[in-house]
């Protein structure tokens, strides 16, 4: 048994003006499928095959760069996909609206915070919204590492993830990082983000 790459679950073109058909076919075809290619090889013939991709993750030794580099590459994309939807966009509401006015103050305060996140991540990472013991917090991670790598950010379970990678919006974007985050704010799909959060609280 393998990992295989997901269908989006919308096309290409669904989450434009924000974010280009050409980016998200070449970032979904060619980068996701590559970590999931990848991920499969590291794996095979080892105890990790078979075993859940949570399960890999979350006991990883973090010598072994390729199934490090490519596990969090496929879980990591895996989240980004179902947390955008071309109907995304706006604020939270019910309990996950709730927790975080308790654990940012706000909805601007966790923007912000999220924003910076992902504005300050040095080369290629990701920012994430992670639920922690009940609470949520965030943080950015270097390259494919993850939260539920050991040692790694923020710790607990990610429910909504911003890959900062130059290839999520350079086409588009070029060097304008924090105009395609301001951007990614219009896509977030806040039903699933907050399906997710009902899981972890
Ligand atoms: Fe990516």
């Amino acid at each position: 048994m393998s990992f295989e790459l997901p269908k989006l679950p919308y096309a290409y073109d669904a989450l434009e003006p924000h974010i280009d058909a050409r980016t998200m076919e070449i970032h979904h075809s060619k980068h996701h499928a590559a970590y999931t290619n990848n991920l499969n090889a590291a794996i095979e013939g080892t105890d990790m095959q078979g075993k859940t991709i949570d399960n890999i993750l979350i006991n990883l030794d973090k010598t072994n760069a390729a199934v490090r580099n490519n596990g969090g590459g496929f879980y990591n994309h895996n989240l980004f996909w179902t947390v955008m939807s071309p109907n995304g966009g706006g604020e939270p509401t019910g309990e996950l609206a709730e927790a975080i006015e308790r654990d940012f103050g706000s909805f601007a305060e966790f923007k912000a915070k999220f924003s910076k996140a992902g504005a300050t991540q040095f080369g290629s990472g990701w920012a994430f919204l992670c639920v922690k013991d009940g609470k949520l917090e965030v943080c950015g991670t270097p390259n494919q590492d993850n939260p539920l790598m050991p040692g790694v950010g923020c710790g607990g379970t990610p429910i909504l993830a911003m890959d900062v990678w130059e290839h999520a919006y350079y086409l588009h974007y070029q060097n304008r990082r924090p105009d395609y985050i301001e951007a990614f704010f219009n896509v977030i799909n806040w039903e699933e983000v907050s399906r997710r959060f009902a899981v972890e609280k």
